[in-house]
């Protein structure tokens, strides 16, 4: 019905309009008698043999929202009832910040993706916080966090040190953003010398709570190799849960889309179809050079089951997926834990 109906009137809109939309109407029908009924009937799987157990948590399945779509954790509860394993809200920085000026959310319908340069609008680490403190699903929920645009990289740490004190109590595991194409500069972080710098940081302050959480990184798909070589010295050196691969791409490379119109857009990261197999080759460069201790969080152009399966298969623990739900609508989600339960990727 998503795709029949709902799909092509929203997609008649201006896309970042029709997101805030939807929050609306996520959060309304939701509220309707007998929608939880109707939600778990619709969306939700429960079979032991989709659990996965890493990081210390287990996760009911492997199938989780991507950061970006509740940068503010407005609807943690309402996302909960659509199936997914776990959510991560973000990226949030120290302060709030408007983000880039509209419009910075395009479709491109022709590829199956979408171009974005949102820049880390949010509302503020504080913010999200207190709403998390008052959630009442226990769903796992991922933190995701960044710096503010006026941030100097040098005083980076401090940023992300303060998201890290304030969503400590309310978050599950962490998630070291240094790979938005949005935030200038951002991605310079990723270098060997100030990404370990400030992992080892994060790493102190974490071992200096009562309980450390899982802390992950996420990386661009526009690493190179060599890149790739330093990101998986720096995990292990630095003692790394996990890593997230990946974030969107500034590669333009195969799309259908013209170049007149992508001109017309501007920059941006591209997400969805386009963005799958180069995501998948970086699993699976991670997956044969980590450690096996280190998990991989697999995201990017996942629109079907079978891109799921694929990324699984590459040596992903866990999937994420954007894109897809906006494209494909909330049964993707199920369909996905289905076709785990009928291939061989389901636990024994
Ligand atoms: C509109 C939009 C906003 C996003 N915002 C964030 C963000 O704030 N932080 C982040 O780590 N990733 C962000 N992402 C990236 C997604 O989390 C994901 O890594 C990427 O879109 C690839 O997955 P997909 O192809 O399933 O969309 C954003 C993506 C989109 C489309």
């Amino acid at each position: 019905m998503y795709k029949s109906l709902l799909r092509p009137l929203l997609f008649r809109f201006d896309p970042e309009a029709i997101h805030n939309f939807s929050y609306t109407a996520i959060k309304t029908g939701l509220k309707a008698p007998l929608s939880d009924k109707l939600s778990q009937k619709l969306f939700c799987l429960q079979d032991a043999r989709l659990e996965r157990k890493l990081f210390g948590l287990s996760f009911p399945n492997p199938v989780g929202l991507a950061a970006g779509f509740d940068k503010n954790a407005q609807l943690v509860d309402e996302m909960a009832r659509f199936g997914f394993g776990f959510l991560e809200i973000g990226t949030v920085t120290p302060r709030p910040q408007p983000g880039n000026d509209q419009p910075r959310l395009f479709r491109l319908p022709q590829d199956g993706a979408l171009l974005n340069r949102m820049g880390f609008n949010n509302q503020g680490v504080e913010v999200a916080a207190a709403r998390l403190k008052r959630r009442t699903s226990n769903i796992i929920i991922g933190g995701n966090i960044g710096k503010n645009k006026n941030t100097p990289n040098e005083e980076a740490l401090r940023d992300y040190e303060y998201c890290f004190d304030h969503l400590y109590d309310v978050v599950d595991y962490f998630v070291v953003n240094v790979s938005s194409p949005n935030t200038p500069d951002l991605r310079a972080l990723q270098d060997k010398e100030p990404l370990r710098f400030l992992l080892q940081a994060l790493q102190q302050r974490n071992a200096s709570k009562i309980k450390a959480k899982p802390l992950l990184l996420k990386i661009a798909p526009d690493l190179n190799e060599e890149q790739l070589k330093d990101i998986v010295e720096i995990a292990v050196e630095t003692k790394l849960d996990g890593i997230i691969a990946t974030n969107t791409t500034i590669s333009r490379e195969g799309l259908k889309t013209t170049v007149a119109s992508l001109d017309k857009m501007g920059n941006g990261g591209i997400s969805g179809k386009p963005l799958g197999a180069r995501a998948t080759e970086v699993i699976r460069y991670l997956r044969r050079n980590l450690p096996e201790s280190i998990r991989i969080i697999g995201v990017g152009g996942i629109m079907n089951a079978e891109d799921a399966l694929e990324k699984l298969a590459a040596g992903a623990d866990l999937v994420q997926l954007y894109t897809g739900f906006i494209y494909e609508g909330p049964a993707l989600i199920k369909q996905i834990n289905k076709k785990i339960l009928e291939g061989k990727l389901s636990k024994q």
